[in-house]
């Protein structure tokens, strides 16, 4: 790196900055990749001041002629960014200044202090929707899962000990109730970047007549009936990072649910639950055991939630203790944002490839659902139905529990009399011919009506209701 002073030393300065110094302070290692929203914003900038007179009609399209030039250079790949010229918005207006020398006005009333905060607003912008689109394709691929094995029934756990039967496709769904939330966060949150900064200047905006509205409308920054958004303090405007805390804690929120998803299918695709096969393209070998298939795409999906839990709290941290406004600490926003962004629409995009390549293993989960104390509840609510109080059923049904487990046979193969003699004052009179047919699974799962219940009519409908409001 040569120690060549930036226009921001001009006049002030006796040099360059010291070598180590351009190093620790640049920052056009990673803020290049906002180069297209840098330059969108200083072409609406660069049309407001030809609007208020600081640019003939003729610099305008000079410039704007320019940026385009230098657009397709960076596209290409061909641009030359030059560390000593710090940042991405020093290294365009500077070239294009060589180009053009009305460049030199471009800056008229602009600091990179509300520079950085459009272009990140605006970046932020368009990673929203993007990741909003994976997430809805991770929604699809799940409720396809559940529809193709609409009929597969598995024991719903709790401390991960086998519970009541469920529809695989109940379970499915309640990721893609996660995620919906997840997706009205992300809304939420699209409308607070939605505001646009430009004109905040350093920190106090400006003594020339800037048309902020103009701005805004050309850079889209509106709400959904069109309503312009400005920032209304320019100290705030220049210093906020809370629309990225906003982004990094709702994607924070994601990524805890994705882990949640991974670990369930590490279980499920173990030997043990044996419940799903992920195919061959989405696992992994081992080095070592010649038999190994290893889910570790869903281990890396639960791994990258350290990293954006961390880049939360990274933010967060960044920001308690900085005096108004704008302080050069803030410019470590841009590789946590970064990085939560990346790993939260690869992760998803990944997720929503490996559920569309995996396979149900029926007659396992099968067999796991058949297991008939899963259905001990509903033994207790059969006694409910006889009039007795759930407290006196749930005593009797865990003795009825404990007297199979004593005779060594599952709960469906007790007899009546063995049923009945659980409790000798009312075993009679509760225990009917009806009680066996508790255990029959499919009757069992009609009677599961209440909304949201996993029972065989609901879940259809449950179904439905996601295939229809994801089309
Ligand atoms: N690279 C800087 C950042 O990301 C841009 C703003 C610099 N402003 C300044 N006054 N030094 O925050």
């Amino acid at each position: 790196m040569k120690p060549i002073s930036p226009v921001s030393r001009s006049g002030r300065f006796a040099g360059g900055p010291a070598v180590e110094v351009a190093q620790f302070t640049e920052s056009i290692s990673f803020d290049r990749r906002l180069w297209r929203h840098d330059i969108q914003g200083s072409i609406a900038h660069a049309t407001m001041l030809a609007k208020i007179g600081v640019l003939t009609k003729k610099e305008l399209l000079a410039m704007v002629r320019g940026l385009n030039q230098i657009t397709k250079e960076i596209a290409a790949g061909k641009f030359k960014w030059k560390p000593e010229l710090e940042d991405v918005h020093m290294n365009i207006e500077t070239e294009l200044t060589r180009r053009v020398p009305a460049g030199a006005k471009l800056h008229t009333a602009r600091s990179r202090n509300d520079q950085v905060a459009l272009d990140m607003r605006m970046w932020l912008r368009d990673e929203i929707v993007a990741l909003l689109g994976e997430i809805a394709d991770l929604q699809r691929a799940l409720v396809s899962l559940g529809e193709k094995n609409s009929d597969v029934l598995i024991p719903g756990y709790t401390h991960l000990q086998r519970a009541q039967p469920v529809y695989l496709a109940h379970h499915l769904l309640a990721y893609v109730e996660m995620l919906e939330r997840d997706c009205e966060r992300l809304w939420d949150c699209h409308s607070r970047v939605n505001v646009c900064p430009f004109g905040s200047g350093a920190l106090a905006g400006s003594t020339l007549p800037l048309k902020r509205e103009l701005v805004a409308k050309l850079l889209g920054f509106v709400d959904a009936k069109g309503k312009v958004q400005l920032t209304q303090n320019s100290m705030d405007a220049v210093s906020d990072r809370d629309f990225a805390v906003e982004f990094c804690a709702a994607a924070a929120l994601l990524a805890v649910h994705l882990s949640r998803l991974s670990e369930d299918l590490i279980l499920w695709a173990s030997t043990e639950f044996s419940f799903i096969k992920i195919a061959d393209a989405y696992t992994t070998g081992s080095s070592m055991m010649p038999q190994k298939k290893n889910p570790d795409v869903a281990e890396l999906a639960r791994g990258k939630t350290g990293r954006v839990i961390g880049n939360l709290v990274a933010l967060l941290t960044l920001l308690k203790g900085l005096p108004m406004t704008y302080n050069r600490d803030l410019q470590e926003d841009k590789e946590r944002l970064f990085d939560t962004a990346d790993a939260m629409r690869t992760t998803t995009r990944l997720m929503a490839a490996m559920l569309k390549n995996t396979k149900v293993n029926k007659a396992a989960c099968a067999a796991a659902a058949s297991d008939p104390a899963l259905l001990a509840t509903d033994l207790a609510d059969y006694l409910v139905r006889k009039g007795l109080p759930f407290r006196r059923a749930h005593h009797v049904v865990g003795a009825v529990v404990a007297l199979a487990e004593k005779a060594g046979k599952p709960l469906n193969r007790l007899t009546l009399a063995e049923l009945q003699s659980v409790d000798p004052v009312t075993g009679t009179e509760v225990f009917g011919r009806g009680a066996l047919g508790v255990f029959d699974l499919q009757r069992a799962m009609a009677k599961r009506n209440l909304t949201g219940a996993p029972g065989t009519k609901e879940v259809a409908k449950q179904l439905a209701r996601w295939r229809e409001q994801l089309s």
